[in-house]
């Protein structure tokens, strides 16, 4: 048995110690006189035992130990202490708060649910597509990235990998990219990472609507898979109601336009995330926001006169989760909108050119891989969602 202390109870004849090996917990069963020692029995500490595997009088399973070695030993001062610690206090330490029991599942539930998206896209024949981190192409619309510059290079880190996957699904039919994404903004809110994952998929043939059905179906599917992990949903102190609510109902669907009704906006404004807050509220489910002005909307949007044929998805809790759209397919079109938004024609030829040859309709989305984990794990802020966070 090894694995490191998570707490020591501690009575006359006999003393009981919470372990972890990381994934797995269990309980090691010392008897006064019956074993040996070596080192110093700590919170914190790691340690290799040796004994035999048996069940208490109550009928739990323990690890009755003959030897104990202190591998790496801890003090009073460790700061995990088996107690509960706030997220705040846990934000403070990011090297050591994985060795919660919540952290740990929250960190655990981000791999699962990894799978799961995997395993969805699988079944669905789309193949993963590897786009760049370091990129020209600012597809949202500039002053929001990270320069990158050495003597030989000037480029950015990218915001998206729309464009380079719209590359993949000419080449490959339907593909999806997993990476990280860079927004430099200026945003301190409890959603906002300078360093996040998205995950994007892009589809040929596909409508908007099309797309919004799969995206709702992708959901479903991994967040009905990640319902399987009971033991992680009671580490982290968190019943999986928020999630199997929202599993057997269709998912709202409203225009921009019905939004703006219900709440007084002009065409032309946007949503605030108050409005959001209302939105999921008043309907109970996750929202589809569609067809917003085309005036909001980045360059690659397919448009008509007044609307981009788009999506947001907005979730309970986390806001906006995924932003998508039907793609401008029309060298001519995408030439003038390219321009109108000033990019760099030269660097983006390439981009271009996806719509010279064998031009196809398609769509796809991205959906930010935190805001989905706070979600589930009901995390206080997308802070507590990835072992390093990085923001403003
Ligand atoms: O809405 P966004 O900006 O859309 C795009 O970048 C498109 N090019 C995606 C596509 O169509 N392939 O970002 C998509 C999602 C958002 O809905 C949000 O969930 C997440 O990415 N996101 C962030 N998550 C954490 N921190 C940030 N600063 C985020 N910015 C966007
Ligand atoms: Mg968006």
């Amino acid at each position: 048995m090894k694995g490191w202390i998570k707490s020591i109870r501690q009575s006359k004849k006999i003393m009981f110690i919470a372990i972890t090996d990381g994934q797995k917990d269990h309980q090691l069963t010392l008897k006064l006189g019956e074993y040996e020692l070596i080192g110093e029995l700590k919170v914190g500490a790691s340690f290799i035992a040796e004994g035999y595997d048996s069940v208490t009088p109550r009928g739990f399973d323990e690890f009755v130990v003959s030897k104990i070695e202190i591998v790496g030993k801890s003090d009073d001062e460790y700061p995990i202490q088996p107690k509960k610690h706030s997220s705040d206090f846990l934000r403070t330490v990011p090297e050591l708060r994985g060795r919660t029991k919540g952290m740990q599942s929250t960190f655990k539930m981000r791999h699962y649910l990894s799978q799961e998206f995997h395993r969805f896209f699988c079944e669905e024949d789309f193949i993963q597509y590897w786009t760049p981190v370091i990129t020209q192409a600012d597809c949202e619309g500039a002053g929001e990235t990270f320069e990158v510059k050495t003597d030989w290079m000037e480029e950015k880190l990218t915001v998206s990998g729309q464009l380079h996957g719209e590359v993949g699904m000419m080449a490959l039919g339907q593909i999806y990219t997993f990476g990280p994404c860079f927004r430099a903004e200026k945003s301190a809110t409890k959603k906002h990472l300078s360093e996040f994952w998205m995950i994007e998929p892009e589809m040929a043939f596909y409508s908007l609507e099309q797309t919004i059905d799969f995206s709702e179906k992708m959901l479903k599917s991994v967040l009905t898979g990640v319902l399987k992990y009971e033991d992680d949903f009671k580490k982290m102190e968190t019943d999986t109601k928020h999630i199997t609510d929202l599993l057997d109902k269709e998912w709202v669907k409203l225009r921009y336009e019905k939004v703006c009704e219900d709440f007084g906006l002009e065409f032309g404004e946007d949503i605030s995330s108050e409005m959001e807050k209302a939105l999921v509220e008043k309907y109970k489910l996750p929202v589809y926001v569609t067809h917003w002005p085309k005036d909001l909307k980045p360059f690659y949007m397919k448009k008509d006169d007044k609307v981009a044929y788009c999506f947001d998805l907005i979730f309970p809790e986390v806001g906006e989760l995924i932003g998508g759209s039907a793609r401008e397919d029309s060298y001519e079109v995408l030439k003038s909108e390219m321009e109108k938004a000033g990019l760099d024609m030269e660097k983006m030829d390439w981009y271009l050119r996806t719509r010279k040859w064998g031009t196809v309709p398609h769509s796809g989305f991205g959906l930010g891989y935190e805001r989905l984990v706070m979600f589930i794990c009901k995390s206080q802020k997308i802070h507590d969602t990835i072992p390093f966070p990085i923001s403003y």
